[in-house]
């Protein structure tokens, strides 16, 4: 890993959970640190590149030496992604992305009914952003997903990542166990990466920073030729 190998590359970078608001003071969300992410930021930023964070509720520090957009739900975290994703030369998408969003957000907060015991949220499903940059014209821009399975079983949580890569179109998949010794809000982390061809094409596991290189290494041997 050269010190300066993404020099002259653009990298976005989402991180983070997203909040899917039901009213002014309520929310959806899910318990993503954005550690992961913001270690790829902070790494790629090391490395040379020009990085773009997208993030999204983060619960650690920013990173230095990068361009942050703070987005909270979905539909601002791809807003913000289709932007900052035009002309890359990757797109890590490391944010955790909610599925579904509440249909209505009311503009009042909702009150509790005296006697009502029951209440059900109708909610509708958000875009797959990775699918849609996955559909487009991305030429040049390779697009990394990830995927945070409790499936124990390494082979069929391989298979789960193969079949995800396939689906959105990504370039490379990085599949980790949440759970395995890790998760979320932990420090370490262990992956594997998939690949077009369905290999795994690099693993790895340490420190969220060390992990966020290994990404990085197998990013950076795969960018289109040119700047760097
Ligand atoms: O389908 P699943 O949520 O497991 O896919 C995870 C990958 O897809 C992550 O890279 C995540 O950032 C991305 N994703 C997305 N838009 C969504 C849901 C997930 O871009 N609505």
């Amino acid at each position: 890993r050269g010190a300066h190998d993404l020099a002259g590359r653009r990298i976005v970078v989402s991180a983070g959970g997203t909040r899917e608001p039901l009213d002014p003071v309520r929310f959806l969300g899910n318990r993503s640190s954005g550690k992961q992410g913001v270690a790829i930021a902070e790494a790629a930023a090391a490395r040379g590149a020009e990085v773009t964070l997208v993030a999204a509720n983060l619960e650690v520090a920013e990173p230095g030496g990068c361009r942050i957009r703070h987005v909270s739900s979905a539909l601002e975290l791809r807003d913000a992604v289709r932007e900052a994703a035009v002309g890359a030369d990757a797109v890590v998408m490391a944010a955790a992305v909610a599925d579904y969003r509440p249909a209505a957000v009311s503009e009042a907060k909702i009150k509790k009914v005296d006697g009502q015991d029951h209440l059900t949220l109708e909610l509708v499903r958000n875009p797959d952003i990775l699918a849609e940059l996955g559909a487009s014209d991305h030429d040049g821009t390779l697009l990394v997903g990830f995927a945070a399975e409790t499936e124990a079983d390494r082979d069929r949580l391989l298979e789960l990542a193969r079949a995800k890569r396939r689906a959105k179109g990504a370039d490379l998949l990085v599949v980790n166990r949440v759970g395995w010794s890790q998760g979320f809000a932990a420090d370490e982390n262990t992956v594997a990466v998939v690949g077009p061809d369905d290999a795994i094409v690099a693993e790895a596991s340490g420190s969220k920073m060390s992990v966020a290189h290994g990404i990085l290494d197998v990013i950076a041997g795969r960018l289109a030729p040119g700047a760097a």
